[in-house]
């Protein structure tokens, strides 16, 4: 049974990263708070909303540092809304995508504690429709899927490639900058077109947003050129190549005037 903690705790979502993609109760919430417990991808900007008077716990990682453990920020969660704060839990984008927001939940609820949880736009959308890319869109993608590029302890890209090399499908890579090269040649050696376009977004809808995109072939030495830094998200797909923002048809795939017209004849 939950336990009569003052206020119930809030596992919030803070969007991609421009503070305006916030919803309107994660806004209420965190002008409401007295301790916020955040993550290293919850922007400057969105902080900046924080009350001044409010406890702000960091449990990101910082350079050179390890993160928090996650037993430590359970154990912190839990002892400052037994404390009778008003504790925001506050996570970059969705906290239930990728993000250990559940895990979180979990212990809440094993330990006693309301809580709720407030969703956030997750990357994949932000990101790609600020970037003026449509994760479906009729006649190029009928579907989309999300998946972490990032490895497990062993080491191992535990993902299964020949699902995910589906042209009618777009794949939204999240933590995907390091393995970049192994998901490109992975990708193409189970079918996938080399000049399927694909995008990464650097810091999407920040001030530090940086976008490359061109053939899928191609991905991992354009994102080194523009120096992309995490976070990244890779975006692989013909929807890609929909986008407008990096204007400069001549670094999309050759094929691109082929989907564009292709999308005309769907209207
Ligand atoms: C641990 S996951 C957290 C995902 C988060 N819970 C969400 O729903 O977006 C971190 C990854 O999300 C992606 N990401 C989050 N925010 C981003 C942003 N503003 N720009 C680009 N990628 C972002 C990156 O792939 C990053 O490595």
């Amino acid at each position: 049974m939950r336990e009569q903690t003052r206020y119930p705790v809030a596992i919030v979502g803070a969007g991609p990263g421009d503070p305006e993609l916030l919803t309107v109760k994660a806004l209420r919430l965190l002008g409401d708070a007295d301790a916020v417990v955040y993550d290293r991808l919850v922007s400057a900007e969105v902080r900046a909303l924080i009350p001044a008077g409010a406890m702000q716990v960091f449990v990101g990682k910082a350079s050179n540092c390890h993160p928090t453990p996650q037993d430590e920020i359970n154990d912190l969660i839990v002892r400052l809304a037994r404390g009778g704060r008003r504790v925001v839990r506050l996570k970059g984008g969705d906290p239930f995508v990728f993000g250990r927001g559940s895990e979180e939940a979990e212990h809440l609820a094993l330990h006693g504690v309301a809580f709720e949880v407030v969703p956030g736009i997750t990357a994949a959308s932000g990101c790609a429709s600020a970037a003026g890319i449509p994760l479906t869109h009729r006649g190029l993608a009928t579907g989309v899927r999300f998946v972490t590029g990032h490895r497990s302890h062993d080491g191992d890209l535990d993902l299964n490639w020949s699902s995910l090399a589906d042209p009618e499908t777009t794949l939204v890579v999240y933590m995907g900058l390091a393995n970049l090269p192994t998901i490109r040649d992975r990708l193409i050696e189970a079918g996938l077109p080399a000049e399927t376009p694909a995008a990464a977004i650097a810091c999407g809808t920040t001030p530090d947003e940086r976008i490359c995109g061109g053939m899928l072939a191609d991905l991992p030495e354009l994102a080194l050129a523009e120096g992309l830094k995490a976070p990244v998200l890779l975006v692989i797909g013909r929807v890609v190549a929909l986008a407008e923002t990096w204007g400069s048809v001549g670094r999309l795939p050759a094929d691109v005037v082929r989907i564009r017209e292709l999308v005309a004849e769907h209207g």
